[in-house]
């Protein structure tokens, strides 16, 4: 996004957004200086490893959604789903058969100004604007319930967005109530940002330049992301593990060992089934 072009209506573009600094941090072009300044000091304060956690964990956003898609599901709930990248839900989803519904969710207003490039404009996807710490509005959403019956098996997908997310919310009790509103048969794909192997100097210097973006950055540790899937089957993260939390590089890996850069153990991954 060129420095003349205005912001869309409710954007502010004078205070860095994660939705924003993501679509940078993956190469995309709906950020504004301000998104392209905190991303590159970020950057250099993880000596490269933030770019790396970023691919990580789109990979596994896109794997386990082609996963779950595998396994029969043939509707999701993308919650924190982010600004049009390549490999959007839909996308990923859709090429195992086209009839699948999805609906994203943000709170970022620049989100909802480009809707239309992230959405297929048949019918069977649909983005709504909301709060994902208010479930009750979230899940009586119009165009949710125009788009999914929660009678069925979902695909629910909270990546990288819970670690936006303070204690006081309550993250583990909404994540509980968005998988108590779908049916048995469900799955939650959930990643979550981690001090756990980093600088922490670096993970300093996040939550200070996150601070003075529109959300506050709160890194959990292993115990805290498992406590994610309380209730839920979680799966082996490839064939032939235990079932478990795994770094995002290595879910669903090809190779394990190329996979397990340090940037990818900045993100913690699970996918779990409502029994
Ligand atoms: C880092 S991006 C992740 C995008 C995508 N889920 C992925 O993993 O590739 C996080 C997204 O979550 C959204 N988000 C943060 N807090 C949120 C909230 N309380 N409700 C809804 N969306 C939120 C941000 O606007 C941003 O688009």
């Amino acid at each position: 996004m060129s420095e003349t072009e205005v912001a869309p209506p409710g954007v502010d573009p004078t205070i860095p957004s994660p939705a924003r600094l993501y679509d940078y941090y993956l190469g995309g072009t709906h950020n504004f200086r301000v998104d392209r300044d905190m991303a590159d000091k970020l950057q250099a304060a993880t000596h490269g490893d933030l770019k790396d956690a970023v691919l990580a964990n789109r990979g596994f956003h896109v794997r386990a959604a082609a996963w779950m898609a595998r396994h029969g599901i043939r509707q999701f709930l993308d919650i924190g789903s982010g600004l049009p990248t390549q490999n959007n839900t839909h996308q990923t989803v859709q090429a195992v058969d086209p009839a699948t519904r999805v609906v994203y969710v943000d709170n970022d207003p620049m989100v909802g100004a480009y809707a239309n490039m992230l959405l297929a404009g048949d019918g069977t996807t649909a983005l709504v604007i909301a709060d994902l710490r208010d479930p009750d509005a979230l899940l009586a959403s119009p165009r949710l319930r125009e788009i999914l019956d929660l009678g069925r098996p979902v695909g629910v997908m909270m990546t990288a967005v819970l670690h936006f997310v303070a204690d006081d919310a309550g993250p583990w009790d909404l994540v509980s109530r968005y998988m108590a509103a779908v049916a048995p048969g469900s799955y939650l794909a959930l990643s979550h940002g981690t001090a756990d192997k980093m600088d922490p100097s670096a993970i300093r210097t996040g939550e200070d330049l996150y601070a003075r973006s529109t959300s506050n950055v709160y890194f959990r540790s292993r115990e805290q992301v498992e406590r994610f899937f309380a209730g839920l089957e979680l799966q082996p993260p490839r064939q032939g593990t235990r079932p478990a939390v795994s770094y995002a590089g290595l879910w669903g890996a090809e190779d394990p060992s190329a996979a397990d850069t340090d940037g990818s153990r900045a993100i913690y991954c699970g996918l779990g089934r409502r029994p």
